[in-house]
């Protein structure tokens, strides 16, 4: 990965999309009746045997890393959370591939290649609940017409807040992350956006940003109601 050069979003978008509210309450009323794709069915029965051979009674908390890339922050999660189980899981095979060059020498955690649109519908009616759940740096979709393709505003984002915890977003893009917290807002949560910054980066892309001097965004946001 190119380091110091990465160009800041451009967007026709001047601020959050007026469609959130409308497009979010769609999506919490239905039900995805899409069936599942092959290879993240299988992805998801592999993490499933991983989980019961190291927990079996399902005691120990249990964290996503989405769209984890390589995985590095999945390792470094790990390790924060060494009582914890993590799943990082991303659909391309190209990134998880890469994982081997960021291993840790901790067990509890696996990188898998999955669609979350689905890995995270299976967890769901797998009645898994979260107690942290990571999506640093999504696919930002910066034209103003794909803001359906956004996580926030389209069918999964019903599954992100059913699957419980604390949320938290990260974003170059601080309009994402406030129509993001906007989106939270409307399904009835309490979330803002605020300035994100590490003395270390935990991502490549998360590195790849701050080298070439842009600045990272976050939402966190406790999705458990009780
Ligand atoms: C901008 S990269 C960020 C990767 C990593 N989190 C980082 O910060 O280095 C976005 C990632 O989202 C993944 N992604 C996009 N759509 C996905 C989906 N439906 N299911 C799983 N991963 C997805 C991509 O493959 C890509 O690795």
């Amino acid at each position: 990965m190119e380091q110091g050069n990465s160009r800041a979003i451009t967007t026709n978008q001047p601020g959050p999309h007026e469609k959130v509210p409308e497009l979010v309450k769609r999506h919490l009323a239905n039900e995805s009746q899409k069936p599942f794709n092959q290879h993240t069915l299988e992805a998801f029965r592999q993490v499933q045997s991983w989980r019961h051979e190291n927990d079996p009674q399902s005691l120990r908390p249990l964290i996503f890393d989405s769209c984890c890339g390589v995985g590095q922050s999945t390792a470094y999660i790990a390790k924060r959370f060494p009582e914890a189980l993590i799943v990082g899981i991303d659909k391309s095979a190209l990134r998880t591939n890469k994982h081997r060059h960021y291993i840790e020498d901790s067990d509890n955690y696996l990188v898998v290649r999955a669609d979350v649109n689905d890995f995270w519908r299976l967890a769901y009616q797998a009645g898994w609940r979260l107690t942290h759940h990571f999506l640093l740096y999504p696919n930002p979709y910066p034209k103003s017409a794909h803001v359906q393709r956004r996580w926030h505003a389209c069918a999964a984002f019903k599954d992100i807040l059913s699957l419980g915890g604390q949320l938290e977003v990260r974003s170059n893009w601080d309009i994402y992350i406030e129509e993001f917290a906007w989106a939270l807002r409307c399904a009835g949560y309490k979330a803002s956006s605020e300035t994100y910054h590490a003395d270390e980066a935990h991502t490549p892309f998360e590195r790849k940003y701050w080298s070439s001097g842009q600045s990272s965004w976050r939402v966190r946001c406790q999705l458990n109601r009780d």
